[in-house]
């Protein structure tokens, strides 16, 4: 937990490590955060582990679609422009990504789990002129995405309902297809689960927030991830989500003053003697971030009811804060290098299972990072026998 470190925490199991990283300049430590594969090269005579690691991490980028002639999959030009209504740049553009990755010749019934306002699944509809059942919790969401399909003749039905529901499982019992995008955690591994009961043709899921999870630790899916001694706690598990891939250089600045503020504030607290561990405060409007570091200890202290000493050199708690921030940036450096090695253990995991039981699996990425950090497919297709 960086915020709690006052240093890095690895200064006497790895002092040349510690003076490797206390020489790199903000700029550089970005860089690296950037480019895991020369991060790791950086780190080998510390972590010679490191350079295998990222290795593990590379998968092939899906191309099965990417040439097919058809007019949804040509180019993204040739979709039907009404079917971007409403859907923000990135999410469409992961969307007609997804839907590439699927094959054309998919025949049958598709079931779209936690389908939001059913984005994807009218993408595939329009594509394959199929049936699309929608499954979604937020009625206002099943009502919106209703609309739309019945206004564009689209063949979609939407299911008001609990994913976690006894009866969902009959919703993937009775579809040829299934596919979730970025349904979270236990959400996804249930429509796996039912998967394997019900054996339907196909089911194509890219995971997301591993963390959201019942249970207070990882329950391995797959006879091989349960032999394993890993054993994942949820804060374990927000690891492969704890990176800003998406962010532009603007924000990234405005998150240098927000978490120095925070962590300045951190100092203040604890010379005053109210806590020895890292003090979270609430989210802040980021209008007050601009009034300066003074107004923000005012504001944190009155949240967490502390009371600050008139005498208080804020410059100084300032400085603190802003030299744990660099600390903090050199942890989440390192943290780099098991981001993604962390996420393919756990969709390894996912898809070891559907191998287990029946399925031949693959392991994609759907789409550029850059367009969203939860990139990686898993493509379970029942196997021959089964047919
Ligand atoms: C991250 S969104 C993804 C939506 C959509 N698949 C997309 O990519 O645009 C997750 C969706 O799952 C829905 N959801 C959450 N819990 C659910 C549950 N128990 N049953 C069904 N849907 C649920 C949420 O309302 C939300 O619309």
């Amino acid at each position: 937990m960086p915020f709690d470190c006052l240093d890095l925490p690895w200064r006497t199991a790895y002092p040349a490590l510690c003076e490797w990283l206390d020489s790199l300049s903000l700029e550089a430590l970005q860089a690296y955060k950037a480019s895991p594969e020369t991060l790791a090269e950086a780190v080998k005579t510390w972590l010679p582990e490191a350079q295998q690691l990222v290795a593990l991490c590379e998968t092939n980028v899906n191309q099965a679609e990417r040439y097919q002639t058809d007019i949804c999959h040509e180019s993204e030009a040739n979709y039907d422009s009404h079917l971007a209504t409403g859907i923000p740049g990135r999410k469409w553009a992961q969307i007609t990504a997804f839907n590439r990755a699927i094959s054309l010749s998919h025949q049958g019934s598709w079931l779209e789990w936690c389908a939001g306002k059913g984005y994807l699944g009218r993408v595939l509809s329009a594509c394959r002129q199929a049936k699309v059942t929608s499954l979604e919790w937020q009625p206002a969401l099943c009502q919106d995405g209703q609309a739309y399909a019945d206004q564009h003749q689209l063949s979609m039905h939407f299911v008001n309902g609990d994913a976690f529901a006894p009866e969902s499982e009959a919703l993937v019992s009775r579809c040829d297809h299934a596919v979730a995008l970025h349904a979270c955690g236990d959400l996804h591994v249930t429509l796996l689960r039912h998967g394997v009961v019900a054996k339907p043709q196909s089911l194509t899921v890219s995971p997301c927030c591993y963390h959201l999870i019942r249970d207070s630790h990882y329950q391995p899916l797959s006879v091989l991830a349960k032999q394993s001694s890993l054993s994942l706690s949820r804060h374990d598990l927000k690891l492969p989500l704890q990176e800003t891939v998406t962010a532009g250089q603007t924000v990234r600045n405005k998150r240098i003053v927000e978490v120095s503020f925070r962590l300045g504030f951190d100092s203040l607290q604890r010379a005053l003697g109210h806590s020895d561990s890292y003090l979270p405060v609430p989210n802040v409007q980021k209008s007050l971030l601009s009034e300066g570091f003074e107004a923000f200890c005012h504001w944190a202290a009155d949240k967490k009811g502390i009371s600050i000493p008139d005498n208080t050199d804020f410059a100084a708690y300032l400085r603190q804060g802003e030299t744990r921030f660099l600390t903090v940036e050199k942890m989440e450096t390192l943290r780099t290098l098991f981001r993604r090695a962390l996420e393919m253990w756990l969709v390894l995991d996912r898809a070891i299972y559907m191998s287990e039981n029946g399925f031949d699996v693959e392991i994609s990425t759907f789409c550029a990072r850059e367009l969203t950090p939860r990139n990686l497919l898993i493509k379970a297709t029942r196997k021959a026998k089964w047919n």
